[in-house]
């Protein structure tokens, strides 16, 4: 028997759920209407056009009734088993307003709302309203993403040098280090999340990328779990299992899609995983999330990189400026990436399984009973990696918990016993944290800039500036 703490409600004042029905969801349709506005002014055929206005009107319409705090109406079907679902859960609600809904529930409805516009029509049923921001984020974290293209060559290269040779001590030591840096790129990687953009610019992103950037972040760790994490893929390949998966549960598209391919990369030429699965989402979500023509995205910049860096952009063209050439060896740690992933990808080593699971207006604790056939996917699996601040809310019901509540028990029925071994690599973009010392929590209020004081506000937790990689060991009882 589970029990879940009271779930975030845009009700509540203190909250970042309140801030975001407030200030960011307004900011986001808005972004969505301009986009949708750009491509109908691009489009050839009338029928499109003409379709496109109409889906402008509808996301104008969504935009004021989120701001009249009127009630969230049932979404229309369209032929997808989960508007069901959706529509179910509202009523069941009592068919909410807007500021008085919880905060998980009424985001994924707006994410799942605004894609409707689309996939009901004609012209537009696939349409992407987030990837131009999406591709042009990843193009601005060009400096990272060349720093850690050099970084992953090298470390590729070594490994299979290294491959048969004997591991002392020290050897053992240093690639644990380097499994706790790749894994702390990868989390770090989704400080960088486009839904946040409302309030980061470019020069903070590329200062959030560096390595330097990096090692001074390891302070902002609350919880590191990483050993338990090494300790167990370790175990397995120490103990000579043939089939070692690592399932990653992706967050966002671009400069952390890219590092998770890093750190899978690295799981695959270190032997700590034999296989890598990749979860992405089956429709636009949360702005930034990665969905699988992304995927087909990265690589198609990554084979081509001159002209994806070197071509102005549009926003470019307009100030007149020209992007820096890329040297010949940044070119060519480029296409060692792009060569190295697509090879692994061609040899079935690193694959993309979509599920509309991953779409459901619930938390993780449905997981068993919503989905049993992924449920037992994922148990067959060393360790399934959950991304960024949703999943993490997902995971512990997006509730109010006592900060000091242990992960192992705010994930409920993916805790202990579960079969699933989950790791969470989250920047921390909201209220819920688990897993704090006592009177950790205060202590942040207090000492940290802009923290939340005596507030009543937990504002340390909303900006993506500290993170928590937090364990489960759910093969264990
Ligand atoms: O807290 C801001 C926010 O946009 C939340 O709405 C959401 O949980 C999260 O950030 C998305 O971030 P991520 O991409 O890390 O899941
Ligand atoms: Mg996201």
């Amino acid at each position: 028997v589970y029990s879940l703490a009271a779930p975030y409600s845009t009700s509540d004042k203190t909250s970042f759920a309140y801030v975001s029905a407030r200030d960011r969801w307004p900011i986001i349709i808005t972004s969505a209407i301009d986009d949708t506005y750009r491509s109908v002014s691009q489009c050839d055929s009338d029928a499109a056009r003409e379709e496109g206005k109409k889906i402008v009107e509808e996301l104008a319409r969504l935009k004021y009734e989120l701001q009249h705090d009127r009630q969230l109406t049932p979404i229309r079907d369209d032929g997808s088993p989960d508007i069901a679902l959706y529509n179910q859960e509202l009523e069941l609600l009592g068919t909410p307003t807007w500021f008085n809904v919880p905060w998980l529930y009424s985001e994924c409805y707006l994410y799942r709302r605004i894609n409707t516009s689309f996939s009901l029509s004609t012209h537009w049923k696939d349409y992407d309203v987030f990837a131009r921001q999406k591709i042009n984020t990843f193009r601005s974290s060009r400096p990272a993403v060349l720093e850690l293209a050099a970084r992953y060559k090298e470390i590729v290269q070594q490994l299979g040098a290294d491959q048969g040779k004997q591991i002392d001590a020290e050897r053992e030591e240093a690639q644990k280090i380097l499994f706790y840096e790749m894994c702390e790129i990868c989390l770090w990687g989704n400080a960088t999340d486009l839904s946040l953009l409302t309030s980061l610019t470019y020069e903070d992103i590329q200062k959030l990328q560096g390595s330097e950037a990096r090692k001074a972040s390891e302070k902002n760790i609350l919880i590191n779990d990483l050993d338990k994490a090494y300790a167990v893929l370790k175990k397995a390949k120490d103990a000579g299992q043939e089939d070692r998966r690592v399932d990653i549960v992706l967050d966002n598209a671009g400069f952390e899609l890219y590092v998770d391919l890093i750190l899978a990369g690295y799981l695959l030429a270190s032997g700590l995983a034999t296989l890598v699965v990749l979860h992405p989402k089956s429709l636009p979500w949360f702005v930034s999330d990665v969905l699988p023509s992304d995927f087909a995205t990265l690589l198609n910049a990554l084979s081509h990189p001159q002209p994806f860096y070197e071509n102005p952009s549009e926003d470019e063209k307009l100030q007149g400026t020209t992007p820096p050439p890329l040297s010949l060896k940044e070119v060519s740690e480029l296409t060692f990436l792009f060569e190295d992933w697509g090879c692994l990808h061609a040899e079935g080593q690193l694959i993309l399984r979509s599920n509309p699971f991953w779409t459901h207006p619930g938390s993780f604790w449905r997981l068993p009973t919503a989905d049993a056939e992924l449920f037992d996917d994922l148990k067959s699996s060393e360790l399934v990696v959950f991304k960024g601040d949703l999943n993490y809310r997902k995971l512990t019901g997006d509730a109010a918990w006592d900060p000091t509540t242990p992960f192992t028990e705010a994930i409920g029925p993916l805790g202990p016993g579960s079969g699933v071994n989950v790791l969470a690599l989250r920047t921390c973009k909201a209220d819920v944290v688990v897993g704090l010392q006592p009177g950790e929590d205060k202590k942040l209020r207090a000492t940290t800039e802009d923290g939340g004081g005596d507030s009543g506000a937990r504002k340390w937790a909303w900006s993506g500036k500290w993170a928590v990689v937090s364990f489960s060991g759910g093969k264990e009882r």
